[in-house]
């Protein structure tokens, strides 16, 4: 059985490479999905960003309906906002692993506060979009 994973971008996260490259790099969105596909060939990689949080939290519900075996999301700073996402997270029976790019908790105190992390798997933060290939390789291992 082929096992799919959704790799999830919340709000500005596609203005990964433009948007503040000091602490989120330089490579964008697309070649972040570019490397993903070839780093895990034999894993179905869906990939989705919304700056709405409407339609995280369809696609969240979508992924559970669809049979998607694990979830890597990117909230972005809805991270620090939202009940509705973690409502979402916790109403379908699947890992979601949180990544961050930068390290949240070095940087400002509302930062330092995730709504989603106590409903979530677990959390990678501050390692950089290589988070992504670690938060795969982690579901991966679950299958
Ligand atoms: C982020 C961290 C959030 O605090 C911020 O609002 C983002 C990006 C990260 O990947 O480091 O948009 O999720």
């Amino acid at each position: 059985m082929e096992h799919t994973i959704l790799v999830l971008n919340g709000p500005n996260l596609n203005l990964l490479g433009t948007r503040e490259p000091e602490k989120y790099g330089q490579i964008t969105l697309e070649e972040l999905e570019v490397d993903l596909r070839r780093d895990f060939p034999h894993i179905q990689l869906s990939f989705y960003q919304s700056n709405h949080e409407g339609e995280l939290i369809d696609r969240l519900h979508q992924a559970y309906e669809s049979g998607v075996s694990g979830i890597v999301f990117n909230p972005g700073a809805y991270t620090h906002t939202s009940v509705a996402l973690r409502d979402a997270i916790k109403a379908i029976d699947l890992p979601v692993v949180e990544v961050h790019i930068s390290n949240v908790y070095a940087r400002e105190s509302f930062r330092h506060f995730s709504y989603l992390a106590p409903v979530c798997a677990g959390q990678i933060s501050g390692l950089g979009i290589g988070g992504y290939n670690l938060a795969i390789r982690w579901l991966a291992m679950e299958f």
